[in-house]
């Protein structure tokens, strides 16, 4: 396994839509290995691949609390949404920055697990916001582009600053 470097904003490669996974091999394991692997060190909540500058859709989670549920899902769908709530997000690619996001309380969602098996669940609290949060990543978007322009010109600037310092980070997704 591998410790991968994770692209901040506001780095053009996040902006990268991912493609559709062909075929589940090992290939894929290893990925999705290297993920959690980086998403625990960092540490964060979930990860998606594009975040590491690969452009495939697989996406990997724990949102348990003594993290001890890996949880990695491949060309993941979001097939029904129920009600709509907002939380604070945070994301590893935006270190430091918390902010409001409203999405759907309630998904069911299709996908392949890291052995190629169908998987169909529903996923509601926490687990339903970092689902949706790693799925927009595959598709090039941040949790900052639901934010007003002058809120993101804010955090850009605080970025930029933070990287001249080696930026502490907080615990994200
Ligand atoms: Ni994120």
């Amino acid at each position: 396994m591998a410790l991968l470097k994770i692209l901040e904003y506001p780095d053009p490669r996040l902006r990268t839509r991912a493609a559709a996974v062909p075929e589940v091999d090992d290939r894929i394991r290893r990925l999705v290995a290297d993920l959690l692997e980086t998403m625990y060190a960092a540490p964060g909540v979930g990860l998606a691949a594009t975040q590491v500058d690969v452009h495939l859709r697989v996406i990997v989670m724990d949102v348990s609390e003594d993290r001890s549920q890996p949880m990695a899902l491949i060309n993941p769908e979001i097939i029904g949404r129920e009600d709509v709530g907002s939380g604070e997000e945070g994301c590893l690619s935006v270190p430091g920055v918390t902010e409001t996001v409203t999405r759907a309380r309630r998904i069911r969602v299709r996908a392949l697990d890291p052995r190629g098996k169908p998987l169909e669940f529903d996923a509601d609290g926490l687990l339903a916001v970092c689902i949706q949060h790693e799925m927009d990543h595959l598709e090039g978007k941040l949790f900052v582009d639901y934010l007003s322009e002058l809120k993101r010109q804010r955090i850009r600037k605080k970025l930029v600053k933070s990287a001249r310092r080696d930026g502490e980070r907080a615990p994200a997704i």
